[in-house]
């Protein structure tokens, strides 16, 4: 394939406080990281770099053969840093052979479906960068203390989620850009968009939310068990 996912899976999880890295918290008997990959797994064969927390490789390696099945060799762990872009740069150093386009995914979206991860990887046309959005459904003020400083039109808004998916060189040199100028990003799609890029949108998804809480957790168990057979 010339097609590979990043699956960030290095954070510590502190707000979710499950006691362990969050992305091996179980959701039901598969943790986040499995309940990720099987979505990975299960859309177009790509290349599958997995960034796990220092001193659980191992671990990420077996949710990532579990999920892999026959496609195993498109598989690879490597070992992430103290911050998401760190933990990036780790997986983009991990790319072998002919990539070209290059999808960055939150392990902790566990529940992200397969169509939108392919239809992000057939989005990238070489030059821009895609994202998946919902719409804003909350009122948004921007404030200042605890003062109101003014009201945000929603219509104008739009909430990001993952994968993200970039073609190769340009996210290459944006990262090298990001590390040179010592900035941080929330997200790969600014720290393209800074390096003067464009990034469009295509439609996400409401299973496409980022597991950050023990409520968002409880949210994924419904999930689960609305849709089980
Ligand atoms: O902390 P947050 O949930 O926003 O992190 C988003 C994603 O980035 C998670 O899947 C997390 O595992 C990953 N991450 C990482 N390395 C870090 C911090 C976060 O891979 N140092």
């Amino acid at each position: 394939p010339h097609t590979a996912i990043i699956v960030v899976a290095a954070g510590s999880g502190t707000r979710l406080a499950g006691g362990a890295p969050k992305a091996f918290v179980g959701i039901d008997a598969r943790s986040i990281l499995r309940h990720a990959l099987d979505g990975v797994f299960a859309a177009q064969p790509m290349q599958v770099i997995v960034v796990a927390p220092a001193g659980f490789e191992g671990q990420a390696e077996s949710d990532l053969l579990a999920a892999a099945g026959e496609r195993a060799d498109l598989g690879r762990v490597v070992t992430g840093g103290a911050t998401r872009q760190e933990s990036v740069s780790a997986g983009l150093a991990a790319l072998w052979g002919d990539i070209d386009t290059v999808l960055v995914h939150d392990a902790a979206r566990a529940l992200t479906p397969t169509a939108v991860i392919d239809a992000v990887a057939d989005s990238v046309d070489g030059v821009a960068g895609v994202l998946p959005m919902l719409p804003v459904v909350d009122t948004l003020k921007k404030v200042d203390g605890d003062m109101i400083v003014a009201a945000i039109d929603r219509a104008e808004l739009a909430a990001a989620q993952t994968p993200q998916g970039f073609p190769r060189g340009a996210l290459e040199a944006a990262y090298e850009d990001a590390r040179e100028a010592g900035v941080e990003y929330t997200d790969d799609a600014a720290l393209f968009a800074a390096a003067g890029h464009a990034v469009r949108r295509i439609a996400g998804s409401e299973r496409g939310f980022k597991i950050t809480t023990q409520a968002d957790l409880e949210r994924a168990r419904h999930l689960l068990t609305a849709s089980a057979p």
